[in-house]
Formats: C-alpha cells, sequence, structure tokens
C-alpha cells in the first residue's frame, strides 16, 4: 500500500509517499526557516502562511517524485498533535479535503511517535518492542514501544527540550539559530572536559532537566573576565555542554532498556543529527550489547516519511 504523509508541526511542510510502511518512495520537505531566522525562532504566523502557500506544489512534487497519481495512494497519514495550532492546521485542512475527494481514510498520527519511527523508515531489521529516546527541539522522551499501538511514556523532560537547550546556548554563544549544528561544529575544536557542567538531578531517573546547565552556560559565559576569555574559549564551552548533555542521554537511554529489558534502542529527532552523539551512543550500547538505531540523517528534523510509515502500521493494527 501507498501511503501519503503531511507533516507540518512547526516550520516545515512536508509530504512523502511510504510503500508499506517501510520502503520511502519520496520525502519533499519545504522549510520557512530563511524567514524566522532574524527574529531567534519560529514566529507561528509566518510559519502557518507559508505551509498554506506551499502545501499543494510539496504534494505534487512528493507524488511526481515517487512516480504516482494521486489514485494510487490508498491511506493519508497526517499529524494531528503537539504542534503549532496554526501549522497543524494548515496540514490538516489539506489531508481532510484531499482524503474526501479521493474516497481514502484519514489517520490523524502524534508527531513525537512519528519521531520514534524515523528509525525504522527503510530498514526492515528493526522490530518492537524498542526502547526510543526522541530528542528534538520541542521534545526530549524515553519510551517504550511495544507495539505502534502500544506506547508506554517512561520519562520526559521537566523544562527545556534537549534542541531548545543547544538553541539557548548557541545564543549565549553569540551562534546563529538553530544552534545544534553550530554547537557541534564549534565543540569539534574544543575540549570535552575543559569546564565540568553537570545536568541537573530529577525525582524519575528516566526524566530529564536541562534548564539548568543552559543556565550555568550563561552565568560562566558572564562571569568570564577578558583574560579568562582568552583562555576559555567558546569551543570549549560548546564540547564540555555538549559532551555534558549526551552523556546523560546516553545513561538515562540505557537505564530505560536495563529497567524494560529491551535490546534494542531507537533514536529520533533534529538532536540525533549530531554525529559526536551518534558515535557515543553506538560505543555505550554496543558495549551493554544493545543494538541501537539512528534515522537516515534526512528523517532526523522534521518530515513527512515518519509521518506516513507510521499511519500505515497503526492503521494495519488498529
Ligand atoms: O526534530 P526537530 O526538527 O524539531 C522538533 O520537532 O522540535 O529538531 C530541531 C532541533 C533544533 O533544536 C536544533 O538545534 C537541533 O534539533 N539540532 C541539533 C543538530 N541539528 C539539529 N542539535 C545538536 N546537534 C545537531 N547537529
Ligand atoms: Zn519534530
Amino acid at each position: 500500500m501507498y501511503v501519503l504523509g503531511i507533516e507540518t508541526s512547526c516550520d516545515e511542510t512536508s509530504a512523502a509517499v511510504v510503500q508499506n510502511g517501510r520502503r520511502v518512495l519520496s520525502n519533499v520537505v519545504a522549510s520557512s526557516l530563511s524567514f524566522h531566522k532574524k527574529y531567534g525562532g519560529v514566529v507561528p504566523e509566518i510559519a502557518s502562511r507559508k505551509q498554506v502557500e506551499t502545501i499543494t506544489p510539496v504534494v505534487e512534487d512528493a507524488l511526481s517524485q515517487a512516480r504516482l497519481k494521486p489514485k494510487d495512494i490508498g491511506l493519508l497519514s497526517v499529524t494531528s498533535h503537539p504542534g503549532l495550532p496554526g501549522s497543524l492546521l494548515a496540514g490538516r485542512s489539506f489531508a481532510e479535503a484531499a482524503a474526501f475527494s479521493l474516497d481514502i481514510p484519514l489517520l490523524e498520527v502524534n508527531h513525537v511517535y512519528g519521531h520514534i519511527y524515523s528509525s525504522f523508515l527503510n530498514n526492515s531489521r528493526i522490530k518492537c518492542p524498542v526502547v526510543a529516546l526522541v530528542v528534538s527541539g520541542g521534545h526530549t522522551s524515553l519510551f517504550y514501544v511495544k507495539r505502534f499501538n502500544n506506547i508506554q511514556l517512561l520519562g520526559q523532560s521537566q523544562d527545556d527540550a534537549c534542541g531548545e537547550a543547544f538553541d539557548k546556548v548557541a545564543r549565549i554563544l553569540g551562534l546563529p539559530y538553530p544552534g545544534g549544528p553550530y554547537i557541534e561544529k564549534l565543540a569539534k575544536r574544543g575540549e570535552p572536559k575543559a569546564v565540568r557542567f553537570k545536568c541537573s538531578e530529577t525525582k524519575n531517573p528516566l526524566d530529564f532537566s536541562f534548564s539548568g546547565i543552559k543556565t550555568a552556560v550563561l552565568y560562566l559565559v558572564k562571569k568570564l573576565t577578558d583574560n579568562e576569555r582568552r583562555t576559555m574559549s567558546g569551543e570549549n564551552i560548546a564540547a564540555s555542554f555538549q559532551e555534558t548533555v549526551i552523556n546523560t542521554l546516553i545513561k538515562k537511554a540505557l537505564l530505560a532498556c536495563k529497567a524494560k529489558r529491551a535490546r534494542q534502542l531507537v533514536l529520533g529527532g533534529g538532536v540525533v543529527a549530531n554525529k559526536r552523539l551518534r558515535e557515543k551512543f553506538k560505543e555505550a550500547s554496543g558495549a551493554e550489547n544493545i543494538s541501537c538505531y539512528f534515522p537516515e540523517a534526512q528523517f532526523c528534523l522534521d518530515n513527512a516519511a515518519m509521518i506516513a510509515g507510521l499511519g500505515y502500521h497503526q492503521r494495519l493494527i488498529n
């Protein structure tokens, strides 16, 4: 079955065609990021206006890249929540009209669950049950996925999301938005043990807290004298911050695997584009005999392929 996925939860307008839940035939993503950059974050009104403008050509492009006609599509899968209300509405309205005119079922899926699914795309080796860690700009959550209609939340961020912390620390260091890729680049030239940062403890050991470490970076940068600034470079701060965050994510993800006796760990979300994170996760999970899976780079950030793939499985099960 060919599933058309539509994703418009934040600044992206994306449409994708996925065959039988795993094989991605097309994944078109149009981002309005360049219109938001000067504001240092996504402006909801700009995002939804751009989505209304671009949704039709993006869907047409996804169909033509998959070499399919609208009548070949058997199911439409669209992001229902969480996300910016105006942006979600732009995608949902289009999907409702398209499903009605094509006379095919419409399934609404959860965006964060979509990120869980991104590692399963183009990869037939992974099978449920798995522990899943989603680390994006809006969410940091650990799940136990028994099946795609049986997903249990094990822990989540109590304050800032992980990607949000990368973005805020980047801003403190004078880097552009979104900051994650810039922190990663700067960190390559730094020493990860230069500053001793720490992520705050949480009552539930599988929850996360990133606002404390972000504030620690802010105080450190504010306190530095001109002389210290010469030795305590942005490179070292970025590398130490990144290392501490990655170590915390690894510790909690492996703890969740242990608690659920899971031998497979899947990662998803924008922060998983980070190469240092991937290397360290591979190494740490390998040492515990746990197979760790990452999405292809194009499926880390928001995309409709993950929505189409998840929709296929949820439709089959329900
Ligand atoms: O999944 P995503 O597109 O957004 C949400 O659904 O929220 O992820 C965007 C987030 C941003 O916070 C961005 O800074 C972060 O992912 N990010 C990274 C990297 N690339 C993107 N964080 C760390 N390292 C990266 N290479
Ligand atoms: Zn997302």
